[in-house]
Parts: structure tokens; C-alpha cells; sequence
């Protein structure tokens, strides 16, 4: 009974035991049919675009096979190094760590770490953008008792106040047990900002050029983000959002990095999805002689979460964009974090309320997955790395420097088409792109 609901939704258990007795599983499904949804979703295979391959004319169709074949190895590619690895991690790695940890300390020393240590101020900024989600929300916990002043941009004014006010009370309650030498606590606040609205994150800079004066932002996290939704609306919240606030933000955190000598960084929230998608584009849309790339994606829904993939390749490929074209001297380190899965709304949403209840009711989905504060201490950790590491030690997966980010995710070729193509017309005129960009 109990397989009977959860497996429909819960594929990925499937998928496992595919990869796990037989890699070549995947050759045994219909050409047209290898998109295996995000997760653990929704009904089993969804049917690829093919549309346009069909429509092609031969030297098309020869190239819309190679896709084909190249989606099928993706799809491999992800179901083992992204959903596998991360079911074993949350599954089995995680409960021998968290058994391990319970086993070498005492009591006594279990009640003084369930504690918040809250540090001291520190007089810098970390703006967190989506922080009311389910990770986001975590995540401005822990940057205030790690002594950041932390502003909450999101969109919902409600829910973001709320916030500051719980962070707030969190802090004084935690205060006179914990702190050293001062009383003093970072000053938590909420700014508006809508990801799909170009307009928003002009306004965030505008309002952060005032604060940086007296406390430097030195912290960006594009965390805010949707999966599931309009196809076109994934790939402005997920993609344009991030690159428009960072653009608009940069020129303040250079500054910060020049004049105060911090470090500044930049984490962009990423996925294992990425590893699913070939490219942002394919050929032909390449050829296609509309100045934007972006009304290849249309107003429709996500159903096979292919766009989620392709806008979180895109943002993997910002990044890379980014780290090769800042000023060599620059103190500015780019991360890419994948939480891993992590029980928020936005896997809630997607599975629907039946598989929710199902997996909460059971304790399954604090086995399978990660909380809301394990998932943004893990993107967290790119927090305190050491400046100056390899491009391969940036993308942090479930909290450990060096994770699998595919090389279409650095292909600096891909990452400035992407750039020419999609972002530079979509900005023009809101903010300008660096020199020599
Ligand atoms: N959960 C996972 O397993 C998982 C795995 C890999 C990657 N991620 C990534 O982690 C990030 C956080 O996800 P989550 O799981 O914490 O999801 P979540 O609970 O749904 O939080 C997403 C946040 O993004 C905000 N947001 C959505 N559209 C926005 C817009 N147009 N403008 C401004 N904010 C907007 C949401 O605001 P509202 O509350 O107002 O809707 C919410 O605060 C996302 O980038 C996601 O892709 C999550």
C-alpha cells in the first residue's frame, strides 16, 4: 500500500535500483522518452521535445539525434552522480556521521552544542536573496549568529518582516549566555526584491550604496529560485534575477574589495539538476535571428523540469563567465553550491500534498532528506573557504569543496554565448555589463 503511493511520485527509488543492477537501463526506453523528471516526480517518463527535431531537414536531424543521445548520457550522467550520490549521502553518509557524533560525546557536551553560538559582530553584510524559503530562511540565521548584519530581500513583505523580527529575537535570547566581550547584535532588515523584475535589483543597489557605508556588503547568496513553474518565468527568476542583482551589486563589492581589503563572495545557488542539460541552447536556436534567446522559452509550464536544468546550467555558466572576466587581482571568489535534497516547498510543491504526508507521516522524509538548516549550512560552507582555490574546488555539494559540476558548466565558449545571446539583450539599457565583457 505504502509502495503503492509513493512510488509513482517517488521514481528516483526506481532509478536506483536501475542504475545501481543495470547503468545500461536507460537504453532499453524509447528514444523519445529519456527525460526522467527532477527528483521524483511526476509520472514516470515524460515525453522530450522532439518537435523540432522533426521538423528539421536531414543535416538537422543528424544533429537533433546527437542531442538525443547526448540528453540519454545527461540523464545517466545525473541519475549517478547527482540523485545516487546524493541518496547515499543523505541516506547512509549522513546518519553514520550523525550516529558517530552522538556516540563520541557525552551528554553534557550534546546540551552545550544544541546551544546557538551566536559570534561577534562583524561589520559586514551578506544579502541573501529568497531568504523566507525554505533554505533561505536558515540561511539568515546562521549568517546573523555568524555576526553578518543580514538583509533578507525577498518578495513577500509579510513573511520577510516576520523574519527579521524572529532573527532578532533569536539573537537577544541567545545573547547574555553566549556572547564575549560585547552586547552588541547585527542589525537584521528586509528589502524588497522580485527576481523576475529587472528594476528590483536596481533598487536593492541603490538602497545597499547607502548602508555600504558604515557596514561593506561582502556577502551575495542568489539563493531565491522555482522549479516547476512557466518555463519563461524559471529562466527570469533563476537566471536573470541572479545576474542582473550581481551586475548591479559588483561594482560596490569590487570597491569593498579594493578599499577595505576584505573578502568579498558571491555564492550562486545551484542544482544537481544542471548535470540533466546539454546546453542553454542547442544549434539551431543558435542560428536563429532574433537578438534574445529568451522567447525560446515559452510561457508554459516546466512539466519535465528541463528549463529548471538548462537555467541552473545557466547560472553554473555565469559564474564561470564571472571568474573568468573579473580583474585578475580582484578579491572576489564566485561559489556554486548544491544543498542536496532538501525537504522545503519547493520539493514539497512539485511532489504534491499526498506524497508529502505519505513521506512525512512515515519518518522517510527526514531519512531521504536533508533539513532546511543542514541544506543551507552546506551552501554555507563555501563561507569558509580559503581565497584562492582552484576553479574545481568552487562548487561546493553538499557542504564539501571540489563537487561533479559538468564541463558544459565551464565551457567558457557555451558561457559567452550565453552572455551574447540571452543576457546582454535582456539587460540592455537596465545595467551595463563591465568593460570588456
Ligand atoms: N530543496 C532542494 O532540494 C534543492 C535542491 C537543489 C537546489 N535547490 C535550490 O535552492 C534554492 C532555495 O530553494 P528552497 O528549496 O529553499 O525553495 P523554497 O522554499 O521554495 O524557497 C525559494 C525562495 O525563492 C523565492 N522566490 C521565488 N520566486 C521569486 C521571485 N520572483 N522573486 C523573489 N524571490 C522569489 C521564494 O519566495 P516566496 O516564498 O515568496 O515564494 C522563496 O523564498 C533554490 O534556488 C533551489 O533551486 C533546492
Amino acid at each position: 500500500m505504502l509502495l503503492k503511493e509513493i512510488a509513482p511520485k517517488h521514481l528516483f527509488f526506481i532509478l536506483l535500483l536501475l542504475v545501481t543492477s543495470n547503468t545500461n537501463a536507460f537504453s532499453a526506453l524509447p528514444n523519445n522518452a529519456v527525460h526522467l523528471s527532477q527528483y521524483h516526480n511526476r509520472r514516470v517518463i515524460t515525453t522530450i521535445r522532439m518537435t523540432r527535431a522533426k521538423q528539421s531537414s536531414s543535416s538537422g536531424t543528424k544533429s537533433a539525434s546527437k542531442n538525443t543521445t547526448k540528453m540519454k548520457s545527461n540523464n545517466v550522467r545525473w541519475a549517478i552522480r547527482g540523485i545516487a550520490g546524493e541518496i547515499l549521502h543523505n541516506v547512509f553518509l549522513r546518519q553514520i556521521s550523525r550516529a558517530r557524533k552522538y556516540l563520541g560525546t557525552s551528554k553534557q557536551q550534546r546540551l552545550e552544542e544544541a546551544k546557538k553560538v551566536r559570534l561577534p559582530i562583524k561589520n559586514e553584510t551578506a544579502l541573501i536573496t529568497g531568504a523566507t524559503g525554505g533554505i533561505g530562511s536558515k540561511m539568515a540565521h546562521e549568517l546573523a549568529f555568524r555576526g553578518y548584519d543580514v538583509i533578507i530581500a525577498a518578495r513577500n513583505a509579510d513573511l520577510g518582516k516576520d523574519l527579521v523580527l524572529d532573527i532578532q529575537r533569536e539573537l537577544e535570547n541567545s545573547s547574555s549566555s553566549t556572547i564575549k566581550g560585547t552586547k552588541q547584535t547585527p542589525n537584521i532588515s528586509f528589502m524588497e526584491y522580485h527576481a523576475d523584475i529587472h528594476l528590483s535589483a536596481l533598487d536593492v543597489a541603490s538602497k545597499l550604496a547607502v548602508l555600504n557605508e558604515t557596514k561593506p556588503l561582502t556577502v551575495l547568496i542568489n539563493n531565491a529560485g522555482i522549479m516547476g513553474k512557466a518555463e519563461q518565468l524559471s529562466m527570469k527568476v533563476n537566471l536573470l534575477g541572479p545576474v542582473t542583482l550581481t551586475l548591479a551589486l559588483l561594482p560596490l563589492m569590487m570597491k569593498n574589495c579594493n578599499d577595505d581589503k576584505k573578502n568579498v563572495k558571491i555564492i550562486n545557488v545551484s542544482s544537481s539538476a544542471h548535470l540533466r542539460a546539454t546546453g542553454v541552447f542547442d544549434e539551431e536556436d543558435l542560428r536563429s535571428s532574433s537578438k534574445s534567446l529568451m522567447n525560446i522559452f515559452p510561457d508554459t509550464k516546466d512539466e519535465d523540469l528541463s528549463t529548471y536544468a538548462k537555467s541552473k546550467l545557466a547560472l553554473l555558466q555565469f559564474s564561470t563567465l564571472l571568474r573568468h572576466k573579473l580583474p585578475k587581482d580582484n578579491k572576489i571568489q564566485v561559489f556554486d553550491a548544491h544543498p542536496g535534497l532538501v525537504w522545503t516547498p519547493l520539493l514539497r510543491n512539485h511532489i504534491g500534498d499526498k506524497a508529502t504526508n505519505t513521506l512525512q507521516k512515515t519518518g522517510l522524509a527526514s531519512l531521504i532528506y536533508k533539513s532546511p538548516t543542514e541544506g543551507s549550512r552546506a551552501l554555507l560552507a563555501a563561507l569558509d573557504h580559503p581565497a584562492g582555490t582552484s576553479e574545481e574546488q568552487l562548487y561546493f555539494v553538499n557542504g564539501q569543496p571540489g563537487g561533479f559540476a559538468s564541463p558544459e558548466s565551464r565551457d567558457l565558449q557555451q558561457s559567452q554565448q550565453l552572455l551574447d545571446r540571452l543576457i546582454a539583450p535582456e539587460l540592455e539599457g537596465i545595467v551595463e555589463l563591465p568593460d570588456g565583457w
